[in-house]
């Protein structure tokens, strides 16, 4: 059988990762299939391991001296059709936002409003990236992974995937168990337009109606005005994720700061806040210690000034959790996987 990996020792990571920090691995491995998993492992399992798809939501904080694993299979292919849905597998080393660009071509509908999330398809399930009022639960039907434990592949229907906001089974249970090879999402040839969030509305009547190829590009719009492209500042996207906390608390702060935004949570008991509104009010948008510091446009993302250390990254982090917690009591958790 031939094996489709690519090999680097004591690789520079700098290209590898979104924030743009130049800790090293001593081993990384670029893979196409479960084979090329179950080759790769069949001398033994590394005592340290994990994946690093395209490292838009990581923060290497020091040089990891396991394995990497990184996905490099690229295909996108219907697998099914019926009665208007369209079930299609697509490799873990897909771009993201091409699959999105594949689905707008073909007018298929279910991933246009998460255009232009940066990262792969397989990392996808893992926080169940969400923007815009969608998250990828809302399309993922299954995930193919690799179980590095017994060498075999597995299929995980939705309903097993654990999927909350930002959040998946494979964040906790499956974490350091399995490997995404593949996903697969259900589209829709009908219509449906989500536009309740934010500006998205405006931004697509402004382009002439809710046809998919105007809601992305309303969405992208929307983003680029707001989000860092990391290909020039080093981000991870939001850096900490929006604190769901008890609905009387939230009410309570939101009589003492008229204004602050509150979202619904899954639990009714619960609400949403805004950690980036929450930054913003301790006055820290803009604000930059040496090499790191809050983007200017979007408070919730952290930005790589320039040559900074995941070191520095993480204790700038820490400031700004002090800062909101001394201002609002709350806790705001890291968004971004720490290593
Ligand atoms: N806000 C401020 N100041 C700021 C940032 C935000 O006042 O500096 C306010 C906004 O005015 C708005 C509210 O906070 O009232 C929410 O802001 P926004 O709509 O920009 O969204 P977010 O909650 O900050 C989340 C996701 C983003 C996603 C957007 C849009 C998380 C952790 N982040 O951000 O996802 O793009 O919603 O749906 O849930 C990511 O995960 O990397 C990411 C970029």
């Amino acid at each position: 059988m031939r094996i489709m990996i690519r090999e680097f020792h004591d690789i520079n990571l700098r290209d590898r990762n979104s924030f743009r920090v130049a800790q090293r691995a001593a081993h990384l491995v670029e893979f196409d299939t479960a084979d090329d998993l179950r080759q790769l492992f069949a001398a033994g399992v590394p005592a340290r391991w994990t994946v690093l798809a395209g490292g838009n939501n990581i923060l290497f904080t020091e040089d990891y001296d396991g394995l990497l694993l990184t996905p490099a299979a690229r295909g996108i292919e219907p697998i099914a059709e019926r009665d208007g849905t369209v079930l299609v597998r697509v490799d873990a080393g897909v771009e993201w936002d091409d699959l999105v660009a594949w689905a707008v071509d073909r007018e298929l509908w279910g991933l246009e409003n998460l255009s232009l999330i940066p990262g792969k398809a397989g990392a996808a399930p893992v926080q169940n990236i969400g923007a815009y009022g969608c998250e990828a639960k809302d399309a993922i039907e299954r995930v193919r992974l690799y179980d590095v434990a017994t060498g075999e592949e597995r299929t995980l229907e939705a309903s097993e995937c654990g999927f909350g906001y930002r959040e998946s089974v494979f964040k906790h249970d499956l974490r350091g168990r399995v490997v995404i090879t593949a996903i697969e999402v259900r589209l829709s040839r009908t219509p449906q337009p989500k536009l309740g969030y934010g500006d998205v509305e405006r931004e697509v009547e402004a382009r002439g109606g809710a046809t998919l190829r105007n809601i992305r590009e309303a969405i992208c719009a929307i983003r680029r005005t707001k989000l860092p492209d990391p290909a020039v500042l080093g981000n991870a996207g939001s850096f900490f994720k929006n604190p769901v906390v008890a609905r009387a608390a939230a009410e309570a702060l939101q009589a003492r700061w008229p204004g602050m935004p509150l979202y619904p949570a899954a639990d009714p008991d619960k609400a949403k806040l805004a950690a980036g509104w929450l930054i913003d009010k301790a006055g820290l948008k803009g604000h930059a210690e040496g090499r790191v510091g809050v983007h200017e446009r979007q408070a919730l993302v952290l930005v790589n000034r320039g040559g900074a250390t995941g070191g520095e990254v993480i204790a700038f982090a820490r400031k700004v959790q002090a800062a909101v917690r001394d201002r609002f009591g709350i806790d705001i958790d890291t968004e971004v996987n720490i290593l």
